[in-house]
């Protein structure tokens, strides 16, 4: 079959192949399609064979963590819902794709929607909940259409809505679409758009699991399971195969596999799945290698950080990449070459995030574009005296004070670029040199092509 997600997503084929391996191959229209390839199994042996929490016990043996980049226990998270006594309870799909340069929860739900919608109904089986909402990014118009049509499709066959397969248990699933923003792909901004409200972040706790959804005219707190839609996929493969073959690939901390997105200088970028705890040298292996000498990799997206060419054997696992200073984040891998200003790309960065700061906590809102305006005095060689001292603790103030994710980890590019290029930032302040000879002030952009999403 020919490719079925949208041109911009190339699938690579290296890697290993469990999310990955029905897309191409099934038709994402057909409810007929998924279930010829095993689809909904996993749904029906939870629904039939277990109690709920036989389910969580699963995915807790599985070691399932959370993909959506802060790698909580998605097991732990469900049983908050579950034992929360509420006579509304909420699973979230997140597949808001907040960073536009990440594509690999796409690839998930043009290539193979039903794969998220049957994950989300196991958790909502598992947890207690009433509704599944599928939330997806509103310019993603093939998946909005192809998930709608699912959700039709699953409902009509009697594997979602009023007494799922016969049983008990009625769960409706709905696709909600929410804007492109980046801050509303952060889980309490997604709930309060859901409910109405501009997409922005609340303060946790109260964390969503004991109470998310706020309906207003009934002052009703419904326990809420926000999961990003490839930890639902995820959810779904192992109720379909087992814990223990889920937990056969992966880090010791962290089972399993990760969808990445490769871009920037590699030979084919792309979206590929690897097992958690590959060296980042591995994964650049997949997208065929980096095309020219590789300067770094920032990984995480926007708020990720630069991790050097010599540090490449870091395991792409949670717990390395964050002490090398970035994230699992959006799933991105950037991939840069000698060619590519350091200092530049850290404003880059900061720029994005800078705009697309929701403007509700202090810090965030005037901290971040404060960082910008010192990049931007470096980059021009006007620097004021103490302008990377102010770059080191602005950083720390907007990291600790952080109402959310975003502005916790803005400073990410920032810091991890001083600690690995400082000779960059020296050449630029004191002497107006790029040593890559590719920055703003050479006219020359590079690093903006495969960001072209983030613009
Ligand atoms: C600025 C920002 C954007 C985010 N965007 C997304 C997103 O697009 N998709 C997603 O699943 N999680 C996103 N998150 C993470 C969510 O807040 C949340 O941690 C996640 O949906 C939980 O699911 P998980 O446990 O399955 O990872 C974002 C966080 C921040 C701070």
């Amino acid at each position: 079959m020919a490719s079925t997600v949208s041109p911009q997503i190339n699938i690579l084929s290296g890697g290993e192949r469990r999310l990955l391996a029905d897309i191409g191959r099934i038709d994402p229209t057909s409810l007929a399609s998924y279930r010829e390839h095993g689809g909904y199994a996993g749904l029906e042996r939870a629904i039939r064979n277990m109690s709920p929490t036989e389910v969580i016990g699963e995915v807790e043996a599985a070691g399932l963590r959370g993909r959506g980049g802060s790698g909580f226990s998605t097991a732990a998270k469900w049983r908050v819902t579950r034992s929360t006594a509420a006579d509304r309870k909420v699973v979230i799909a997140n597949a808001m794709g907040a960073d536009p340069s990440a594509l690999s929860d796409r690839a998930l739900v043009e290539g193979n929607p039903h794969l998220v919608i049957e994950g989300a109904l196991i958790a909502a089986y598992a947890v207690g909940a009433s509704e599944a909402i599928i939330a997806v990014r509103r310019d993603w118009t093939v998946a909005i259409e192809r998930l709608r049509a699912a959700v039709d499709e699953a409902i009509a066959a009697h594997l979602a809505g009023y007494l799922v397969l016969g049983t008990d248990t009625s769960i409706l699933p709905r696709v909600w679409e929410g804007s492109g923003a980046y801050v509303a792909g952060e889980e309490t901004a997604v709930i309060s758009a859901i409910t109405g409200d501009r997409g922005m972040p609340t303060i946790r706790p109260p964390y969503p699991a004991a109470a998310g959804i706020w309906i207003a005219s009934r002052n009703w707190e419904s326990p809420t399971i926000v999961q990003n839609a490839e930890t639902l996929a995820h959810v779904a493969w192992i109720t379909s195969h087992s814990a223990a073959d889920f937990a056969s690939l992966g880090s010791e901390a962290s089972r399993g596999t990760k969808l990445v997105t490769i871009m920037g200088q590699v030979a084919t970028p792309g979206v590929a799945e690897v097992a958690l705890g590959t060296p980042l040298e591995g994964i650049v292996g997949v997208a065929g290698g980096a095309s020219g000498k590789p300067k770094a990799a920032f990984v995480g997206g926007p708020g990720g950080g630069a991790i050097a060419a010599a540090a490449f054997g870091t395991p792409y696992d949670y717990e390395p990449l964050d002490a090398a200073g970035a994230v699992i984040g959006s799933g991105t891998i950037l991939v840069v070459g000698e060619s590519v200003c350091m200092v530049d790309s850290a404003r880059f960065f900061a720029d994005f995030s800078a705009r697309e700061a929701c403007g509700k906590a202090v810090p965030c809102r005037i901290g971040t574009r404060r960082l910008v305006e010192a990049l931007d005095r470096i980059l021009s060689a006007t620097p004021r005296p103490n302008d990377v001292t102010l770059l080191r603790q602005l950083s720390r103030k907007v990291r600790d004070t952080g109402l959310c994710a975003l502005e916790r980890l803005a400073p990410g590019p920032i810091t991890t670029t001083l600690d690995n290029f400082a000779d960059e930032y020296r050449a630029h302040a004191e002497r107006g040199e790029c040593l890559a000879g590719s920055c703003r002030a050479a006219g020359v952009r590079p690093l903006l092509e495969p960001l072209a999403g983030l613009q």
